[in-house]
């Protein structure tokens, strides 16, 4: 299975903050936005990714994540020439997917929670079809909305819907076969002139083959599109990083728990950066003994959840 991260838009919410740099390169709390995605992804275990973001952006996240070799992972690049939606990433990931399964992350979506990384290993084993998550929110009307059948399963999913018929939004993380490229092809682009992550997903509901995750009121599902969701974003990660002390999407510490990469280049890390806090943190998870309830180097419980 393969990752991509769409990491493109304008921000404009976000505006002035986005008028020189990327949404998803702003720090949230004390680590650029798109650790996070990325770390979420690693978490089910996916090594190869393509980072998706405008010919602007694109070599900005280049800087930041480089090739990958220093988290044992693979990362390449793809512009996306304008804001031709969501569903368009798998046009422009046609070659890098090569017919492979994958997973397709929003660069500006965070994740955390206990439990998380069986979930996502769950959905990346599924094997075929389509695996969504879904989470209860105040707002629907700002998502993609989701409706289940007394049995609890997905009965029909509207984009945006003037009046939603649940409060469960589809959150922007999608799992999905390689028929996805096939499904976007025959769509046309909506109203907002976007090819609709929605109608890819709808097209899976249609054949039986969407399956829809909970993410219970044990999950944060958090985007980090306006000042004040960044702001919310970046409070929610201090307290529970100052509290615990372990930190939240740290890609050095996932890919180390995964095997990815050893103690010893770990410690290299740190030393590297050695005198900031992150590296602290890096030489301090590299001697940590593992925390009780993880069983094995391979256990992902530190990083993002447990
Ligand atoms: P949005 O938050 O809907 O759009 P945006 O990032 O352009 O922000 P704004 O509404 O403030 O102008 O996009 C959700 C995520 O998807 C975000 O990470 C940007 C990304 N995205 C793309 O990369 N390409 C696209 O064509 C679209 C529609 C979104």
């Amino acid at each position: 299975m393969k990752g991509i991260i769409l990491a493109g838009g304008s921000g404009t919410r976000l505006h002035p903050m986005t008028l020189a740099s990327s949404k998803q390169l702003l720090p949230v709390y004390d680590k650029p936005m798109i650790y996070y995605p990325l770390t979420t992804l690693m978490l089910a275990g996916i090594r190869e990714f393509l980072v998706i973001s405008t010919p602007r952006d694109l070599p900005a996240f280049e800087r930041v994540l480089g090739d990958g070799s220093q988290w044992g992972i693979s990362l390449s690049y793809a512009v996306q020439d304008q804001p031709r939606g969501i569903a368009h990433a798998y046009l422009v990931a046609e070659d890098f997917l090569n017919g492979e399964r994958s997973a397709l992350i929003l660069g500006d979506n965070i994740f955390y929670g206990s439990g998380l990384p069986d979930k996502l290993m769950k959905a990346r084993e599924s094997g075929h079809g389509a695996s969504v998550f879904a989470y209860q929110v105040h707002d629907p009307e700002r998502y993609g909305v989701v409706e289940f059948d007394d049995g609890g399963r997905p009965r029909s999913i509207v984009e945006k819907p003037r009046e939603p018929l649940s409060d469960w939004a589809v959150t922007g993380l999608y799992f999905h076969d390689a028929r996805a490229i096939d499904i976007v092809r025959s769509l046309r682009p909506s109203a907002r002139g976007e090819l609709e992550i929605t109608d890819v997903n709808r097209a899976y509901l249609e054949m039986g083959a969407l399956d829809v995750e909970f993410l219970g009121r044990g999950y944060a599902w958090l985007d980090a599109g306006t000042p004040e969701s960044l702001l919310d974003a970046a409070s929610f990660i201090q307290t529970l990083e100052s509290r615990q002390r372990f930190k939240i999407a740290c890609p050095e510490e996932v890919a180390f728990s995964m095997g990815w990469i050893g103690r010893e280049h770990l410690l290299g890390l740190a030393h590297a950066i050695s005198g900031t806090t992150y590296g602290k943190y890096l030489s301090w998870i590299a001697t940590e003994p593992l925390p009780p309830g993880s069983t094995s180097a391979a256990s992902p419980g530190r990083a993002l959840a447990s």
